[in-house]
């Protein structure tokens, strides 16, 4: 399984870094080349002879190679590390250096490494019970995970304070069972390719403060553009207005009316492999819009009468105007799912339609999680199990990738 990866470990100063040596002779067992870097903390933990004896490779601590290096050059080495790597796993992760990668501090050897890597950077956080349920500290994984991080929990159990709570190390094979699942998935198997993601809600203005809107969280849409981008692609994310940090190397446009996403999409789709289009586009927007404040005491009868016309559809104009590239559409249905999904297939011309139904739990608006069905082109169904939306993207990402070989 991991014969041929290279991964990257950086430790942080706690107390957990000293099952760090045992989780890399593992990794090397199953095959894995094992590099170090670490923090000047993390010392206090585990020495570096004892990490470079284990991983056979010179240990990286601050922000500059040792003057005595072999094999790293002075003023690039983070790059040339971070291209090495299939994956960089960050363990353990203390509160202070998650705090660090939330804000994109590169002031050490770990987190200048973390920022300058594009392939995926798992996190595996290990603290005191109280630090760990901090606000500060949830508010910055919740960043890391937006910014495309893969956050490892820690688990319950007694810490080395003696208090009970979460905050332990995952055991080591759970660990390495993560890293095995995303190098599964970040086999950059997209490099060279060019994919456009839409997602989020379009608000549809009745005048200039108010608007026609919807539920979409455009979870999902980033979910995409994140796992693509760890897959090596390069990526354009057209969204709607959402409140979500743009994940790392992805290049985000921001639209706000449904008219606006489809002259975004015209102007981008040149030269894209793929086109997925996860946004909740409004179906029907107000035919003229207030250019005041309407005031309620104006109204007739205290009624307010919008016309509403149907918007562009941008995936049947692209479905149309298709040659070649994948092209994939989402379809929202409450009831009649399958059929009608199916009919959206064929009337917008996509090789795959994503079916969802809000209604099922663990598959709402704004939900981490989604319940999908992938429908292909030739009348293939797949009912996929509930999961996290990074798990669904790489799901429909792999779909993809088959379609483009
Ligand atoms: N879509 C689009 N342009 C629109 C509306 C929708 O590109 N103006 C895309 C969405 O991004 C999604 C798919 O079309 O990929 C959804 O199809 P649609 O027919 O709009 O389905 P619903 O919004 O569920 O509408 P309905 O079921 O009422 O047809």
């Amino acid at each position: 399984m991991l014969k041929g990866k290279n991964i990257l470990i950086g430790l942080t100063g706690g107390i957990a870094a000293y099952k760090i040596p045992q989780l890399i002779r593992d990794l090397k067992k199953s095959g894995a080349s094992v590099k170090i870097v670490m923090t000047d903390a993390a010392k206090e933990f585990v020495t570096p002879l004892t990490l470079s004896t284990v991983s056979g490779n010179e240990v990286v601590m601050g922000n500059f190679p040792q003057s005595d290096s072999n094999v790293l050059s002075a003023g690039t080495w983070h790059i040339d590390l971070a291209q090495w790597a299939h994956v960089m796993l960050i363990a353990p992760a203390t509160a202070n250096t998650i705090a660090k990668l939330a804000h994109g501090y590169a002031d050490n050897a770990v987190t200048t490494l973390a920022l300058a890597m594009r392939a995926p950077v798992v996190v595996s956080p290990s603290m005191d019970v109280d630090m760990w349920q901090r606000t500060q500290t949830q508010n910055n994984i919740t960043s890391l995970r937006e910014l495309g991080y893969i956050i490892l929990p820690p688990e319950e159990g007694e810490l080395a304070s003696g208090l009970v709570g979460q905050g332990r190390l995952p055991d080591l094979p759970k660990i390495q069972n993560a890293v095995e699942e995303i190098l599964q998935f970040a086999h950059q198997d997209f490099r060279g390719k060019k994919i456009l993601i839409t997602a989020g809600p379009t608000r549809e203005a009745i005048d200039p403060v108010r608007y026609i809107g919807n539920r979409s969280s455009g979870k999902m849409g980033f979910a995409l553009a994140t796992a693509a981008a760890h897959r090596g692609a390069e990526v354009k994310l057209i969204t709607g207005h959402v409140q979500i940090q743009t994940p790392k190397n992805v290049h985000r446009i921001d639209v706000e009316n449904a008219q606006q996403m489809y002259n975004a999409v015209m102007k981008h789709k040149k030269g894209t492999d793929a086109i997925i289009m996860a946004a909740a586009v409004a179906d029907f927007t107000p035919i003229n819009s207030f250019s005041k404040k309407v005031k309620k005491e104006e109204l007739d009868n205290d009624t307010l009468l919008l016309k509403l016309k149907k918007t562009k559809d941008i995936l049947h104009s692209l479905g149309e105007g298709k040659k070649e590239g994948v092209l994939v559409g989402f379809s929202l249905e409450t009831h009649n799912d399958i059929h009608n999904a199916m009919e959206k297939l064929k009337r917008k011309k996509l090789d795959l339609i994503i079916l969802n139904n809000p209604k099922k739990k663990g598959a709402a608006f704004d939900s981490d999680t989604n319940i999908v069905t992938i429908i292909s082109k030739n009348g293939k169904i797949e009912k996929l199990k509930k999961m996290p939306k990074y798990d669904v993207a790489n799901e429909i990402l792999n779909r993809v990738s088959k379609l483009l070989k």
